[in-house]
């Protein structure tokens, strides 16, 4: 692997350098061992870098330079939407009123931030047709479990009252295996052309993950749905518009399937974009949503985080969303923590990544509904501008109007001249693209999946399509070493990769 010429910062040390310094105190020194006992002691020093603040800030300037980010240009990275964050978003992130706050700082000296999160409460509410949320998940993943788990105390709670007695919010909800095993229902089904944390969510949350098949249009096979749909299920999940880019339909009928099965329908919302003050998920039937606000709503997705995943329930699930939760108190003129009676309890320390949902209602009080409407019709129009303009160089499987984001596919490419969708990847990042994602959704072969975003403007997406369409025709030259050969690392093996994780030359 080429690591180029930038060393580690282990690499830079020098023993007795450092980035810090500390004020002295009026305090004694206190040997170490009269604090921490001395069976908790290590018997040897850490290896820690020991460098200057000169060497540190070069280090991380350089590395940074070799970085491609949503600033520098287009990053078509589907079912990601890495689209262009304004900057006045971080401005506000940035106010010390906001930034500088504890969490744990007494609620009337907070009030201005607990009606910030209930402003947003309220909009995102009103944007998906829900009727309250918890901003406690740290991601999409983390909503989803969230999400799952009062699915679950839901269930439970239902049969406990059926059977007559009192519900239990927390107990039900986590750990365990009693919550869905009393309410017999031990399944969610979820189409096969989900993302991969759906799955995980299900099992994670207790349950069985159930496939069904997509018919050929992209969408859940109805007749499989019905046939999967009976009284051992407890949710439907789904993406609409669904990982192919490709809306359901169906979806009013699939709602009426899974609620009359006494299953709930969950909204995995982070495909929002495609959809803002469009249709409403609460409008087609779906009774649990979560949003990714790190893709949607100013905050980056991918590097690592902070990012947000907050969960919206209809009315019948509000009693079971995680607590605390931020709300107006009873007098009306006052903001404070609640926590729902039948809560499934906390899902991250404190209350979440907070300036990410400052992030978020900056973003919304900017556009207003309007411009959010602006911003998926655009995302829907650059997806759609893509696809037809690649419809010659490529094979697009599903050959309808899409939305926010559209898979082709590099088979032929592959066939005929050994081109990968890897391949294609790999020679965009010579163009100075970023890649799409490549081989998701499994159920398309070689396939790439680009999500353009509403920030690239129409000569973005003519050179990118100019970049595929050159790589497609072969104009770019094949020679002994794979692309890509003008980036810092070139091709990596990515399955050593992420086993071996140590460098060895
Ligand atoms: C459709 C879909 N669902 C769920 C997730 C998971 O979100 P996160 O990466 O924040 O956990 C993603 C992430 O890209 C996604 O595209």
């Amino acid at each position: 692997m080429n690591r180029g010429s930038e060393p580690t910062l282990l690499e830079l040390s020098v023993p007795g350098r450092q980035a810090w310094s500390l004020q002295r105190n009026e305090l004694p020194d206190r040997p170490i061992e009269s604090c921490i006992p001395p069976e908790h002691l290590a018997d040897h020093r850490p290896r820690l870098p020991e460098v200057s603040e000169r060497d540190l800030v070069g280090h991380f300037t350089r590395l940074s330079h070799r970085q491609y980010s949503v600033d520098l240009g287009s990053y078509p990275l589907g079912s990601c939407t890495m689209k262009y964050n304004p900057k006045f978003a971080d401005e506000v992130a940035a106010l010390r009123g906001l930034a500088d706050v504890h969490p744990a700082a007494p609620e009337q000296a907070i009030q201005g931030w607990l009606a910030l999160v209930c402003d947003l409460e309220k909009a995102l509410c009103s944007l998906v047709g829900m009727a309250g949320a918890t901003f406690q998940p740290a991601a999409g993943a983390a909503g989803e479990l969230t999400g799952l788990l009062m699915v679950r105390a839901f269930h439970a709670a239902g049969e406990a009252r059926s059977r007559g007695g009192a519900a239990g919010g927390g107990a039900a909800g986590r750990g365990g295996g009693s919550g869905h095993a009393s309410s017999g229902r031990t399944k969610v089904i979820i189409p096969d052309s989900a993302h991969g944390t759906n799955p995980a969510s299900v099992t994670l949350a207790g349950y069985e993950a159930v496939t069904v098949p997509s018919d050929t249009r992209g969408c859940v096979d109805l007749a499989a749905l019905r046939e999967a749909i009976a009284g051992d299920v407890a949710a439907v999940m789904l993406t609409n518009p669904n990982t192919l880019g490709l809306f359901e339909e169906d979806i009013a009928e699939i709602a009426r399937l899974a609620h009359n099965r006494g299953a709930l329908l969950y909204y995995d919302g982070a495909n929002l974009n495609a959809i803002l003050g469009m249709v409403r998920p609460g409008d087609m039937g779906f009774d649990v949503v979560h949003l990714n606000l790190h893709k949607t709503f100013a905050t980056p997705h991918g590097g690592g985080g902070p990012g947000s995943g907050p969960v919206l329930v209809s009315e019948r699930l509000l009693d079971f969303l995680p607590g605390p939760r931020p709300a107006l108190m009873g007098d009306g003129e006052r903001y404070g923590w609640m926590v729902p009676e039948r809560s499934i309890g906390r899902m991250h320390s404190w209350h979440g990544n907070a300036l990410v949902v400052a992030r978020a209602l900056a973003y919304v009080l900017y556009n207003g509904s309007a411009g959010l409407r602006k911003v998926s019709n655009l995302a829907v129009l650059n997806a759609n501008w893509i696809r037809k303009r690649l419809e010659s160089s490529y094979q697009v499987p599903f050959d309808r109007p899409c939305m926010h984001e559209v898979v082709i596919s590099a088979e032929k490419l592959k066939s005929d001249r050994g081109l990968s969708a890897l391949d294609v990847a790999k020679r965009l990042l010579e163009e100075g693209f970023h890649a799409p994602t490549i081989y998701f959704p499994l159920i398309v072969r070689e396939a790439l999946m680009i999500e353009p975003t509403e920030t690239e403007s129409l000569q973005t997406l003519q050179a990118l399509a100019e970049a595929l369409e050159r790589i497609a025709s072969g104009t770019v030259e094949r020679d002994a070493k794979p692309a890509p050969r003008t980036t810092p690392v070139g091709r990596v093996d990515e399955a050593r990769a992420a086993r071996r994780l140590e460098i060895t030359g």
